[in-house]
């Protein structure tokens, strides 16, 4: 497996593959892996015949009272993960290598971007549209695979591709959870002992959620409520969001009708964490 830490470098190893009639896929990570990660590395390397793992946490995407600084990191096991589920080339670049003095250019994807995270949190999704596009030119993959954990974020990926005309296939991956359900993500390391305990309550409203849909509910403001009692009545669990939206164009609604994702975003003291369900009716 190739580590490189240059776009110079990245470019002339894809290019490489293209040239030999290969197709690539891109995995765009921020690192600290796990199993979610290792699965998209894997979907990648069925589909794609040089996988290539970009390992960059973009500051970009990250508000001022956020985790930039604590975001957990470790190079080397990173590589060695990569390396064991058969990537191809990690790309790792530096801030100065990805926004050099005087950049100045931005991607930005309007509307489905205002709601659920983008509201939360304000040019998070800017960050992640500028971030993804470079990396878009950078590698010029054939497929990018993304985790439904960040079910919004795949949304504005696809969103953004197709605006654009990017030419590419966003590929979209099931969450990967721990045996209690947790969904897996690099931030369950901050969760202190009884917070690891409790996080679980965020699928266990999700599952409840999905229960009362099989049963007939179809009132949103009710079942809306009822995954947020569910979270509010754990303790230390703090709710910054609870919605349920239509998918893809994440409309508000009164009654469940086609498509549809409940996504939650909660508070164990520092640490924010996010999922989601998609229920179809
Ligand atoms: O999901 C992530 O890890 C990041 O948002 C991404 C897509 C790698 C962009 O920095």
């Amino acid at each position: 497996m190739q580590v490189c830490r240059t776009i110079g470098e990245i470019r002339e190893f894809t290019n490489k593959a293209r040239v030999a009639g290969k197709t690539v896929g891109l995995v765009p990570t921020m690192g600290y892996f796990h199993e979610g990660h290792l699965n998209l590395m894997r979907e990648a390397k069925k589909k794609c015949d040089v996988v290539v793992v970009s390992l960059y946490v973009n500051p970009l995407q990250f508000g001022p009272k956020e985790d930039l600084g604590e975001y957990p990191r470790d190079f080397d096991r990173d590589c060695a993960m990569a390396r064991s589920v058969g990537a191809d080339a990690v790309f790792a670049p530096g801030n100065d290598e990805m926004y050099p003095a005087g950049y100045s250019s931005f991607v930005e994807v309007t509307g489905i971007t205002g709601k659920l995270c983008g509201s939360s949190r304000p040019g998070h999704f800017r960050g992640v549209t500028t971030v993804v596009a470079k990396l878009f030119n950078i590698v010029r993959p054939d497929q990018a695979f993304f985790g439904q954990k960040d079910a919004q974020q795949a949304m504005v990926v696809e969103k953004m591709v197709r605006d654009l005309n990017m030419g590419l296939e966003i590929v979209t991956l099931p969450i990967v959870r721990e045996a209690d359900g947790l969904a897996m993500s690099s931030r369950n390391v901050y969760l202190d002992e009884e917070q690891r305990q409790t996080a679980p309550v965020l699928y266990h409203s999700l599952c409840a959620f999905r229960d009362a849909v099989a049963d007939g509910e179809r009132n949103v403001p009710k079942l809306r409520r009822g995954i947020e009692e569910m979270i509010s009545s754990t303790p230390g669990a703090k709710v910054d969001y609870v919605e349920i939206l239509s998918v893809p164009d994440l409309e508000l609604l009164d009654t469940l009708n086609g498509k549809c994702i409940a996504a939650l975003a909660v508070r164990f003291g520092k640490t924010r964490l996010i999922d989601n369900m998609v229920v179809e009716v």
